[in-house]
């Protein structure tokens, strides 16, 4: 949190749970993203929300831009989905069997979303990733996966390398992609069959496929960059990433745990017009329980059968979870994608706010977004393409500074610049223009 508050602004009871939590807690929570790496001294504590609204301990009230990290693409609260989940919730929570209302999501997802044969619940994103990684191998035989720089896939070992910024310096890139451990205690070998090569390079992407022919069982990406920001694909490049991987006969995996059930009903699949083998949704999905899914070819798909490919899991497909889901996918679905339609212009309508913001108050900065997914970048340059050029061009420090002085507005909007900032159902214009007031007394200062 930042120190020099407004006077009206206070946050000494999010103070105190912070000198109780970290006596318990590390990092005061239970991610350290919610902790002191993006938010300084302490991190706020959140007491309750309601719609576009979020409530702190201390009775402060913020229009929320950040809605869970995704979660909630109906706000928070939603009355339909919180009658589901209290509902099922009074019916049993898990009965250790099948259960009719997987299917009745199953199919809900079938008719959202192109190209889904088949369906498998999983509760988060890592989870997803992790099981389709396992049946990508399986079901071609092959050992090797491909990712790429400044992509996020969830936190299995296999998957963390290069999603973090690159360390200062000047550390040697080889045009073909930098493999760099995001953690310690990593196993030993979990990324000698990880591939990492730079995103929005064909070149890059047909050479490394070439190099390693026939060993690798999947390609796995983000429909939109939304690790670093928000950085979209060039025109064409998801398209001809898939037509790649066909003819090397390798899985197309398209990650949509951010973007799924958010820049558009069916995704980026059917925002791009892809054709993923495998797709795999986290986040918003449940609705703000933790539900996650991968789908996609069933042929593919029927490798888990019987456990052949092993995916196993207490809580896949809780029953809580999947009356959540059906509650907002029910609403999303809902006259024709009017729900898409509504967050998209509200987006326009912020951005250009933001522009106008910026000219009026001489702020360098720039709005990368995708639809409703935005995020405000400090840099010189005209546009921010991949995360070298992020790593590199965009003042992180500033934007963390503005970010929590935002905070003492009443506005949450992403507290690190690596992350972005999510216009939702629940989001109004008048949302959008206390924002922008916001923003405009932020920058002045
Ligand atoms: C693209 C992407 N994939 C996977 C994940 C992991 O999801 P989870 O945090 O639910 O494990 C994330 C999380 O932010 C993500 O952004």
């Amino acid at each position: 949190m930042p120190t020099n508050v407004a006077t009206s602004f206070r946050t000494e009871q999010s103070r105190l749970l912070y000198e109780r939590a970290t006596k318990l807690l590390i990092d005061g929570g239970s991610s350290p993203s919610r902790g002191p790496v993006n938010y300084g001294e302490y991190p706020i504590f959140m007491q309750r929300a309601q719609g576009s609204r979020l409530y702190d301990v201390d009775g402060n009230e913020y229009i929320d831009w950040m809605m869970g990290f995704g979660a909630l693409p109906l706000g928070h609260a939603d009355p339909d989905v919180t009658r589901a989940i209290s509902e099922a919730a009074a019916t049993g929570a898990h009965f250790a069997t099948a259960t009719e209302i997987e299917i009745e999501v199953a199919e809900l997802l079938q008719k959202a979303i192109p190209n889904v044969e088949a369906v498998r619940f999983a509760n988060t994103g890592t989870e997803a990733i992790m099981a389709v990684i396992r049946l990508a191998r399986g079901f071609t035989g092959r050992p090797k996966i491909l990712k790429f720089e400044g992509h996020y896939h969830g936190w299995y070992d296999d998957v963390l390398a290069t999603s973090n910024c690159l360390p200062p310096g000047d550390p040697e890139l080889s045009p073909d992609g930098v493999k760099i451990p995001d953690t310690l205690g990593l196993n030993r070998s979990s990324l000698d069959d990880t591939i990492v090569v730079p995103w929005n390079d064909l070149p890059a992407l047909e050479r490394v496929l070439q190099q390693h022919a026939g060993e690798i069982a999947a390609v796995i990406t983000e429909g939109v960059m939304a690790n670093m920001g928000v950085i979209p694909p060039a025109p064409g490049y998801l398209e001809a990433v898939q037509a790649l991987a066909r003819q090397h006969g390798i899985l197309f995996v398209l990650d949509e745990t951010v973007t799924g059930f958010r820049i558009a009903l069916g995704g980026c699949q059917e925002y791009y017009k892809l054709s993923p083998d495998i797709v795999t949704f986290g986040k918003a999905l449940g609705c703000g329980l933790p539900v996650a899914a991968f789908a996609g070819r069933m042929d593919v798909m029927r490798a888990l059968a019987g456990g052949n490919v092993l995916h196993y899991g207490t809580h896949n497909g809780s029953r809580i979870g999947m009356h959540a889901a059906r509650a907002s996918l029910r609403r999303l679905m809902h006259d024709q994608g009017a729900a898409f339609r509504y967050i998209w212009d509200l987006a326009d309508q912020f951005a250009s706010g933001m522009h106008e913001v910026f000219r009026r108050t001489g702020t360098r900065a720039i709005i990368q977004r995708v639809g409703p997914m935005f995020q405000i970048l400090f840099t010189e340059k005209p546009q921010i393409r991949d995360y070298r050029e992020y790593c590199q061009y965009v003042d992180r420090k500033k934007y963390r500074e503005f970010s929590w002085k935002l905070f003492e507005h009443g506005i949450y909007t992403s507290p690190a610049a690596t992350l972005h900032s999510i216009v939702t159902v629940a989001h109004t214009s008048d949302d959008v223009n206390k924002t922008l007031v916001a923003m405009d007394a932020v920058l002045r200062r």
